[in-house]
């Protein structure tokens, strides 16, 4: 019997919707035990369309239930992509009875003023809610905050500055990011704008977060400006550059190393792959150690309308912990997993010190179903040549990563590994990352769902994430090494479990 279209490609446990369109994470928050997910939706079709809300909720970042759409399009346009706070203090003054109201902050996009040429199709709204996130209420004075007169002008993502009890909101607007503030959520009032020459101007900015991180072993924090751009990203298409530096309550000012590592790697990027973009933080939660939540939109906009699923079309990242580490020159991002992944893990299959002959075979999906998966490597004394994982099925489907030593780079081929001619952009080159660190050892952990790879190298300091699309699922996992006198220190194959629903 075929295998469903649905089957084969209806992610385990990374969110997609039911049916229907799905781009950008929005609103994201956690309150009162569960972790609340909207997202650009449409519903009636599996290609962009006017733009809703959709929701969903969970308790653990990895089990999803879909809830009815939170936000449906109005007079003032389609539902384009914001932020979601909750507003403990009720500055909004939208909470009754002594109710939190949970505030949703969203660009306006008019479809009629796109038409007629207006410039100022893009206009920020708010919306509340008043039982945790379900039901939405829209501000009868919509919009709050009006198009300053430049014709991209959204993404608002809001948080609250502690230190001066007031709200800050970072927005996009054409090639800058701009910074307002405000008391009360309605009212909004414009300090300073970033981006001129600095960072990666090759395409629209979008989707911006500013927040504060510890740098991990000393008592410093630093700030961190995320900027999606659409084209520029450095394996074609849609990605999200970061900048590290400081925000004095109304100016962001790059720091100086980091300005100074720019002029060598001219971007630094949340992720090197092609499938993480417009990515933001959760508000209202942060881990013990002050790091932030972070989800991504699992696709790029250079095929996202033509992959080959059905019913529905996009998956979210795996929900990811953001930290900051101070390496020998500069500051960098670091992401990883959730640790709450590690409550998922069921049977494990741990080898130590692999003996390798040639392309050796790992494993097979007789004891490790590949479409959940966990996998922790290390390789100790890297030499020169290239470093081979390759996942593979009876179809003759193939996708390799690795590290090629000579170069220095991390690689991702999906080019054989199934279904790629539904748009030439999907597998016209290899997807590369260059290597950060110069450890001799090289650790990583992948994560494997039916159509996505998840690459965390060196504790997060290179990220790479891509989709693919096999005929069936892989059945047999590789490894090769420049020479066979090289081990594989220890890998640790895990199965992921998820008590579906
Ligand atoms: C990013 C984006 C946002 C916009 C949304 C529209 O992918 O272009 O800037 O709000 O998608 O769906």
């Amino acid at each position: 019997v075929a295998i469903s279209n649905e089957d084969l490609y209806r992610p385990n446990f990374h969110f997609s919707p039911e049916k229907g369109w799905m781009n950008d994470p929005n609103g994201m928050f956690y309150y009162n035990g569960y972790y609340h997910l909207y997202f650009q939706h449409y519903p009636d079709g599996t290609t962009w369309g006017p733009m809703h809300w959709g929701h969903a909720i969970s308790t653990d970042l990895f089990n999803w239930k879909e809830q009815p759409i939170a936000l449906f399009p109005d007079e003032l346009g389609y539902i384009f992509s914001g932020s979601a706070v909750v507003d403990i203090e009720n500055t909004s003054s939208f909470g009754v009875d002594g109710k939190t109201p949970i505030v949703a902050i969203y660009t306006s996009h008019d479809p009629k003023k796109e038409k007629t040429g207006d410039i100022d199709v893009e206009n920020q709204s708010i919306a509340y809610s008043l039982d945790e996130g379900l039901t939405w209420t829209k501000y009868e004075g919509n919009p709050v905050l009006k198009n300053p007169g430049v014709r991209d002008f959204r993404d608002p993502k809001v948080s609250w500055d502690d230190e001066r009890k007031r709200w800050n909101m970072v927005v996009a607007a054409g090639q800058e990011i701009q910074f307002y503030i405000s008391k009360d959520l309605k009212s909004w009032e414009k300090l300073t704008s970033f981006g001129e020459g600095i960072g990666n101007h090759s395409g629209v900015w979008e989707c911006p977060d500013l927040f504060q991180l510890p740098v991990i072993g000393s008592s410093e924090k630093k700030w961190v400006l995320l900027v999606s751009i659409n084209p520029g990203g450095p394996n074609t298409g849609s990605a999200t550059q970061y900048f590290v530096g400081d925000f004095n309550g109304s100016n962001f000012i790059v720091d100086e190393s980091f300005k100074e590592e720019m002029k060598r790697e001219h971007s630094f990027w949340v992720d090197h792959g092609r499938d993480n973009y417009a990515g933001v933080t959760f508000s209202n939660i942060e881990n013990k150690d002050g790091g932030k939540l972070f989800m991504g939109w699992m696709s790029n906009w250079l095929y996202a309308n033509e992959v080959p699923t059905e019913k529905w079309r996009s998956a979210t990242t795996t929900a990811r912990t953001l930290e900051l580490v101070k390496g020998k020159n500069t500051y960098r991002l670091i992401a990883n997993p959730v640790p709450e992944l590690h409550e998922f893990k069921s049977k494990k299959l741990e080898s130590l010190d692999v003996v390798l002959e040639g392309n050796t075979l790992l494993t097979t999906s007789k004891a490790i179903d590949f479409t959940s998966a966990q996998i922790n490597f290390k390789v100790e004394d890297l030499v020169d040549g290239v470093y081979t994982f390759e996942l593979s099925n009876s179809e003759g489907d193939s996708l390799r990563f690795g590290y090629d030593a000579t170069k220095g780079n991390y690689f991702v081929d999906r080019n054989k590994a199934g279904i790629t001619d539904f748009s030439n952009k999907f597998s016209d080159r290899i997807a590369l990352a260059p290597r950060i660190s110069n450890h001799k050892n090289w650790t990583g952990t992948i994560i494997l769902d039916k159509t996505s790879i998840e690459l965390f190298f060196d504790n997060g300091q290179t990220v790479m994430t891509e989709i693919f699309f096999p005929k069936a699922p892989f059945d047999s996992f590789y490894f090769k090494a420049p020479s066979d006198e090289y081990n594989l220190e220890y890998i640790d194959i895990q199965q992921l479990k998820f008590n579906l629903n």
